[in-house]
């Protein structure tokens, strides 16, 4: 397998028309850092520019998808803009004419989650928890969440795993209509590079089009909240709430929203 790095903590790989992104920093359980971003949107525009590569896939280390953004970055160094790399990387993300695949296991945390909504197929580990933390801490919704997940779910549900912030599974994600399958630890990326062969397998043309048929009717609605939503996160980002709940979170202690109206 033909193996690239980007930047060290995303591993891109091409074997046959697949492009492998591994999310790799153990230590950070695979937080995003915007250097990890932006490799991550080279890879996927160089997967949408070669016509060698069919599909990508997105996955993480062997017991971690991603606990998202980086928390010391978002305090120190938060996203500014719309041209941040975070916000590149959704705009790829959305306007990707190929397929993309994930394989999750372990925590898929914040956006690790969100970038699931703009997946093709996505397979689970029995072990995958998934969570979109935003109002727990003190941020809002991120890459058209809140415009697709009450699509997909229905309100109240969406409601619950925003606004209660809930942890699911895998099994869960499936029920929800957010993931295809589940699968055992040991077999869950097998399974999806087995789905990435045979799409790869597929007539390419007909996958770009029919991808671009289902995702068409509603990519500029999605597009806009995205953009609606980025512009509230970024603000929040420096708002007392969002800071309490982050520094709670970096001295390992409950945050204490009690003072704030
Ligand atoms: N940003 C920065 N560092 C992070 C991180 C993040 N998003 N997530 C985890 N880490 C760090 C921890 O601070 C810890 O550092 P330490 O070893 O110096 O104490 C290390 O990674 C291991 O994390 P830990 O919490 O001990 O692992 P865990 O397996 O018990 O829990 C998570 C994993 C993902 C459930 C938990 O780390 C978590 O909730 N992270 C925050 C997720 C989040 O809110 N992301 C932002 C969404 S917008």
């Amino acid at each position: 397998m033909g193996e690239s790095v980007a930047c060290p903590e995303i591993v891109v790989s091409r074997e046959g028309g697949i492009l492998e992104i591994s999310i790799r920093r153990p230590d950070r359980r695979n937080a995003l850092t915007h250097p990890m971003y932006d490799a991550m949107t080279a890879a996927l525009a160089e997967a949408d520019a070669d016509p060698g590569v069919r599909v990508a896939l997105i996955t993480g280390t062997e017991d971690c998808f991603t606990a998202g953004n980086d928390m010391v970055e978002f305090l120190q160094n938060p996203p500014k803009g719309n041209d941040s790399p975070v916000m590149r990387f959704l705009d790829q993300i959305l306007m990707q004419e190929k397929p993309i695949v994930a394989a999750v296991n372990g925590p898929a945390v914040g956006i690790g989650t969100t970038l699931l909504l703009h997946c093709d197929l996505v397979y689970c580990a029995r072990g995958a928890r998934l969570q979109m933390p935003f109002v727990s801490l003190g941020l809002c919704p991120e890459a058209g969440a809140s415009y697709l997940l009450p699509q997909i779910m229905g309100h109240p549900r969406a409601a619950q795993l925003l606004m209660l912030a809930e942890t699911f599974t895998g099994e869960q994600a499936v029920e929800y209509g957010l993931a295809n399958a589940v699968y055992d630890d040991g077999e869950y990326l097998q399974k999806a590079r087995e789905a990435c062969a045979r799409l790869a397998a597929q007539p390419p043309a007909s996958v770009r089009m029919t991808k671009a048929f289902l995702r068409q009717p509603q990519r500029d609605a999605v597009a806009k909240q995205m953009r609606a939503e980025g512009d509230a996160f970024l603000a929040r980002l420096g708002a007392p709430e969002a800071r309490e709940a982050m520094m709670a979170f970096m001295e390992k202690r409950k945050p204490d929203f009690s003072r704030f109206e």
